[in-house]
């Protein structure tokens, strides 16, 4: 029978990208940028490529498995070190999909039905929406919490279903009358938590936006990312003296957010190099720095999906080591909720 006696838990990092399209910038400052950071800290590191959220709208499945694979280039060449972090792809851990029922059964109608991510995907056409869209935050809970990490870092946009993970282990564990589940930390942290769209800086930067001129893609070569960054939409005024005058002004604070989080800066030491100055000044440098930075990991992710096999090999040894830790840490939920696992072999 499991140990149930209270736990401490100790650091662990998960963290998750749905390989539905291409990565954007947005992706890369908001989500792997900080993956590397905190695989440097020598904290224990997962991540996961998650497939099993992609199925919840329509994937063309030949489409799907190059997404992944692409997915996987990004997080290499990025700088995640497969020996230093373990990573993998959702459907070959069955431990996710198994905790999320058990998830499904503890989280209410009431929870889900708050998640504005639900509402902004579904639109007006909630009732056409597949049953997975609506119990996502439900799969997502259960990537974290089956291997008891205890930090999570994401984009802003994914606050509010880290606070439902949250919900979920304090429910379980006061359900059970036990602390088996910790209670997950956000981590939410630098200069591109919301990287936003460069054609409206209300709206996020996001791989599904009609338009391409919004984003920058990770496979954008240099003359791309330049084009995109000269039309980013601005306004007239020349950029403010302080970061305080970036208030009400969306566009400009977008750029210079993007210029700190890429030069590894705060946007303060940004606003001191270009206070004053036209967007004359800012965006050719940005433009300059974006391809500085962006296209070594374009050229090394171009290289990596040469050797698809590879990539496959990868995410299966991710996998087997993803599945040492999660497979008892289900065994373990099983035996609380009380199922019988009597199964040899
Ligand atoms: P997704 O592409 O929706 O699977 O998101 C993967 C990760 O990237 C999550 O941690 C998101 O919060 C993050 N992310 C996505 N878009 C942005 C953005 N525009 N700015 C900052 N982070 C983002
Ligand atoms: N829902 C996240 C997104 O759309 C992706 C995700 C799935 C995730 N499982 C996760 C992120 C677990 C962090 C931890 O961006």
């Amino acid at each position: 029978m499991t140990d149930t006696s209270p736990k401490s838990f100790s650091p662990r990092i998960f963290s998750g990208i749905q390989p539905s399209g291409g990565l954007t910038l947005g992706n890369y400052l908001g989500a792997i940028k900080r993956f590397v950071a905190a695989q440097e800290q020598g904290i224990e590191t997962i991540y996961c490529l998650v497939d099993l959220h992609a199925i919840t709208v329509w994937q063309d499945p030949a489409k799907l498995r190059n997404a992944t694979r692409e997915l996987a280039a990004g997080y290499l060449a990025a700088g995640i070190d497969p020996r230093r972090s373990i990573l993998f792809n959702q459907s070959q851990v069955p431990a996710h999909a198994q905790l999320a029922w058990i998830f499904n059964c503890v989280a209410r109608m009431g929870w889900l039905r708050r998640m504005t991510q639900f509402k902004d995907k579904a639109g007006k056409h909630a009732e056409e929406a597949s049953v997975g869209l609506f119990a996502y935050p439900n799969l997502m809970a259960a990537d974290i919490l089956v291997y008891h990490a205890t930090h999570v870092p994401v984009g802003e946009d994914q606050k509010q279903h880290l606070e439902l993970a949250r919900d979920i282990a304090i429910k379980f564990n006061h359900d059970f009358g036990l602390e088996f589940f910790p209670v997950v930390e956000p981590v939410i942290e630098g200069a591109a938590t919301r990287v936003m769209s460069l054609r409206d800086g209300t709206k996020k930067m996001s791989k599904s936006d009609p338009s391409d001129q919004s984003r920058i893609n990770l496979t954008d070569d240099a003359d791309a990312i330049a084009s995109k960054i000269r039309k980013a939409r601005t306004d007239p005024e020349p950029l403010p003296e302080s970061v305080d005058g970036l208030e009400g002004r969306a566009e400009a604070r977008n750029l210079v957010n993007i210029y700190a989080a890429l030069a590894d800066i705060a946007p303060a030491e940004v606003i001191a190099q270009f206070g004053g100055q036209g967007f004359g000044a800012l965006k050719p440098a940005l433009a300059e720095l974006a391809v500085e930075k962006l296209s070594p990991l374009n050229a090394e992710m171009r290289r990596l999906m040469q050797d698809p096999a590879e990539i496959d090999r990868l995410l299966g040894e991710g996998a087997e080591r993803a599945h040492s830790i999660a497979q008892p840490i289900l065994e373990q939920t099983l035996d609380i909720v009380g199922m019988i696992r009597s199964r040899r072999g």
